[in-house]
């Protein structure tokens, strides 16, 4: 989503940035005058050469130089999902349609929240595809899990543009919002002609605003996680906005809390000074959806403030067994989690890589205490134990890791910090005490599985409060930008890395905004952000794009660049009218796509998906299929 309030900063954190030191921006050929240069030379020449290291099995491995064959696409402004020529785009498991218990089907406006409950969400976000078979049959037969990021209330309540009087509000409304958000797991597959259905599966399942959980970590049971309602702090009721996802070695999905803040009402006097600063550093209030009218749960007084302390976590979810009970994992942080993309070093160390949404944020990564293979072997979590990290990107190319660890650096005791479950309640505040590098709002990360490389998408910053640095260097930054780095050695468990910036979004090298991409490549607000197993950078927009045009996502060629060394880009499919592009994952054999298009007629102007006769817009999944059976992208 675009949109919070929130994308106005409240970090006041006054570390010094290399912008404030030389008054200087860095261009990306600036920053590989550095030690990247090395590394961007090695890619450009020998790898371009190379095969791509891990193609599916049973096919040829593509050139690195070769990834992208498709024609692009030009800028769309029409209300329909267009693809490259010999591609096929079809709409899938949209909004309402119904997965569990008596199957009810979608009325626009006329389903009860028990109803919403046995239906897909609204809002499609991050999503996994997990086979349910090992070999071919694969690609054929898996659960598709899906976040819902948030609903649009007009839609959601009426089936219309309309939104009922807020006087009118009542408890089976806010029950019905809650039931639109959250995560779906549906068992799909692939059946004659090639469509894909779905499964009247005992593995569906709905998890929503009001599913039991249970918190694990170092935050657990902790006295800021406390209520009434739940006075040992381990049993959190439901998970909100839903944004991008990361998905284990051991097969579970974690669903990331963005902008979990907005679902509170605040009543005056509800917090103690420490408690202000805390809620006012995460922006808590303004009483979306209006659950606040009738969910006490959801308004803040001074005997119940913690309630807002139980959101903004990353949550386990196995998809496998419908009957377990999703874990919110405190051990990584809490923020407005964009995703939590996971990558396993060589030593089988499990690193999270989490990005914190709103202006002058900051990048995360956690890493595991040892081996995910040796901490489950001993009934552990590898997400309870380990080390969370934020990000400082220094103007010299290099960047550093530093721990967030009660007792260490200034997270003490004599600086307010009581333990580690409160540096971890507190994180934003902690990584401003370690100094981080604020950031244009990270939002999704991926590491190149042929290289290593992690790739990090700042969507934009126009904030007067935003800051200068090498790492963010437009201001304002309308379009966005792309970071990446080399972890030192190749290990992503190090404390140190290598960055330079991989492109400038914009409307075009021409236009003088001092983009990196060539005119029929424009684009801006980059969000969505996945390596395919070849290497492929798929990218997708969410916010202004070029001309305004609709929302989109692109396919980037990291190992092939042009004399100015910006990356090869091909626009691969255009958006609906007032809808942004978010969530791409394919089978194991990368032959079939599938691809979330959230909130189309955002502000009004589509009708798209227009199945069954239906006019109101209804996000939906798009599965991508090659005519010719052949893999997405190529
Ligand atoms: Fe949910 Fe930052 O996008
Ligand atoms: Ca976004
Ligand atoms: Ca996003």
């Amino acid at each position: 989503m675009d949109l919070d309030p929130a994308d106005v900063s409240s970090n006041p954190s006054t570390a010094t940035s290399f912008a404030e030191v030389v008054q200087s921006r860095l261009s990306r050929r600036a920053a590989l005058t550095g030690g990247m240069a090395v590394a961007a030379g090695f890619l450009t020449t020998s790898l371009a050469e190379a095969p791509a290291a891990s193609a599916a099995p049973g096919r040829a491995v593509p050139r690195a130089a070769d990834l992208l064959g498709f024609t692009p696409v030009p800028l769309s402004t029409a209300d329909e999902i267009r693809v490259p020529v010999g591609y096929t785009a079809t709409a899938f498991l949209p909004w309402g349609t119904p997965i569990t218990g008596s199957f009810p089907q979608f009325v626009p406006g006329g389903n009860t929240a028990a109803e919403q409950e046995q239906q897909v969400g609204m809002h499609h976000d991050g999503m996994h595809y997990f086979p349910l078979e090992r070999g071919p049959g694969g690609n054929e037969r898996g659960l598709l899990v899906l976040n819902h990021e948030y609903t649009d209330e007009a839609y959601l309540q009426t089936g219309t543009a309309t939104m009922p009087p807020a006087a009118d509000w009542t408890l089976e409304m806010v029950r019905r919002s809650q039931a639109a958000h959250g995560v779906s797991v549906v068992e799909i597959h692939r059946g004659e002609g090639g469509r894909w259905a779905v499964a009247r599966s005992r593995l569906n399942r709905r998890i929503t605003a009001t599913t039991p959980m249970s918190f694990a970590g170092p935050a657990a049971g902790h006295a800021l996680l406390r209520t009434t309602a739940d006075p040992d702090g381990i049993r959190p009721l439901g998970t909100v906005n839903n944004c991008s996802h990361g998905v284990t070695p051991w097969g579970t999905y974690l669903t990331c809390e963005e902008n979990f803040n907005g679902y509170f009402r605040v009543e005056p006097g509800a917090y103690s000074p420490e408690q202000a600063a805390l809620s006012s550093r995460y922006g808590v209030g303004g009483d979306r959806n209006l659950w606040a009218t009738n969910d006490e749960r959801f308004v803040v007084t001074p005997d119940e403030a913690n309630e807002p302390n139980r959101f903004g976590w990353v949550v386990e979810i196995d998809p496998f067994d419908p009957g377990s009970t999703p874990v919110k994992r405190t051990a990584l942080g809490r923020v407005k989690h964009e995703g939590a993309f996971v990558h396993v070093t060589k030593g089988g160390r499990v690193v999270v890589y989490t990005g914190d949404d709103q202006v002058n944020e900051y990048m995360y990564k956690f890493v595991s205490s040892g081996s995910w293979q040796s901490l489950r072997a001993r009934g552990r979590s590898p997400l309870d134990e380990g080390t969370l990290y934020v990000a400082r990107f220094d103007d010299d190319g290099s960047g550093h890791w530093l721990p967030l660890v009660h007792g260490q650096g200034p997270l003490t005791e004599a600086n307010g910090f009581t333990d580690q479950g409160d540096v971890l309640v507190r994180t934003r505040l902690a990584a401003s005490a370690l100094g981080a590098t604020r950031m244009d709002r990270p939002e999704w990360a991926t590491v190149d599985p042929t290289t290593g490389m992690v790739y990090l998408t700042l969507t934009n910053n126009t904030s007067s409060a935003k800051v200068e640095n090498a790492a963010n260097p437009r201001k304002p930054n309308p379009w966005g930008h792309i970071i990446r780095w080399q972890e030192a050695g190749g290990d992503h468990a190090a404390t140190t890395f290598e960055w330079d910036l991989f492109l400038l979004a914009g409307q075009g090298r021409s236009s003088g905004d001092g983009s990196t991409l060539a005119d029929e490549d424009a684009f801006g607000s980059p969000d969505g952000l996945w390596a395919d197993p070849d290497g492929r950078v798929w990218i997708q927009t969410d916010g202004t794009q070029p001309t305004g045009a609709n929302d989109q996502m692109l396919a980037a060629n990291p190992h092939r660049t042009d004399a100015a060394d910006v990356p090869e880009i091909r626009r691969f499919l255009t958006g609906v009218v007032n809808c942004e592009v978010t969530g791409v994952v394919t089978t194991p054999d990368q032959r079939t796509m599938f691809v979330n298009i959230q909130h189309p007629g955002d502000g009004g102007g589509s009708t798209w998906p227009r199945l069954d006769g239906i006019s109101t817009p209804r996000s939906a999944t798009v599965i991508v299929t090659k005519d010719d059976g052949g893999v997405i992208g190529t």
